[in-house]
């Protein structure tokens, strides 16, 4: 799928469908958020950047949570997904860095302490777009930072969000990486949808060499 298509596609359904129609909402961001918190040492002030990070309510945690984080900036490629979380914030809102991007064409301003990628990676069907993905993760994460990447497991569905996806389990999504990150931790973890059903996804911590 071109960049523009994705981004249309994207758009259409934050701006056409509430929270409760979206397969991936979560009252609650876990295990994302104990990941973070494992990953998170001392008073080191980190940055983080959630990507494809859509409605997620992680900002609202991670905003009050007491990992102290320097800066915090979510990256969608829908501007509605990002004007749902800012409205839900309000004036909080101004303390999160908001970006408005497609990951394969964005040029990371900056490394980051921690990446947070939960159901965004595996949309990259084609391999161009995987390459690009990983060349922009290899520049965004800061020597000996991590990023924790969720996606469908391999006993997960073979769709998202009516778009086909690439499944992975740790050693393939490590693999995908290539070798400036090696696999620190990992979990499974059964997601249940708004409508009960229930998707199995691999949570991946690796971390930058
Ligand atoms: C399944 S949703 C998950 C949203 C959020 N991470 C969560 O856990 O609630 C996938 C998100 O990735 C975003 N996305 C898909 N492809 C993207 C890309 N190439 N660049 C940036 N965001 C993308 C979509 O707009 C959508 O918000």
């Amino acid at each position: 799928m071109q960049s523009l298509d994705r981004q249309l596609y994207w758009e259409n359904v934050y701006r056409t469908k509430g929270e409760r129609e979206w397969s991936w909402f979560q009252q609650s961001p876990q295990p994302s958020l104990g990941l973070i918190e494992k990953v998170t040492v001392g008073p080191s002030q980190p940055s983080i950047v959630d990507i494809g990070g859509g409605a997620s309510s992680l900002v609202d945690e991670l905003l009050c949570a007491r990992m102290g984080f320097r800066a915090i900036t979510v990256l969608d490629l829908s501007e509605a997904a990002l004007d749902v979380s800012k409205a839900r914030l309000g004036p909080a809102a101004v303390d999160v860095n908001w970006i408005v991007a497609d990951v394969t064409t964005w040029q990371p301003p900056q490394a980051f302490d921690i990446w947070h990628d939960r159901a965004a990676f595996h949309f990259l069907v084609d391999e161009d777009d995987r390459k690009a993905y990983i060349e922009r993760l290899a520049q965004g994460v800061t020597a000996g930072g991590h990023a924790i990447i969720a996606t469908f497991a391999p006993d997960g569905p073979e769709k998202c969000s009516s778009l086909p996806v690439q499944r992975y389990d740790a050693v393939t999504l490590s693999r995908a990486a290539g070798s400036a990150f090696e696999l620190v931790d990992q979990q499974t973890h059964r997601h249940v949808t708004p409508w009960d059903s229930v998707q199995s996804f691999q949570f991946s911590v690796l971390r930058r060499r």
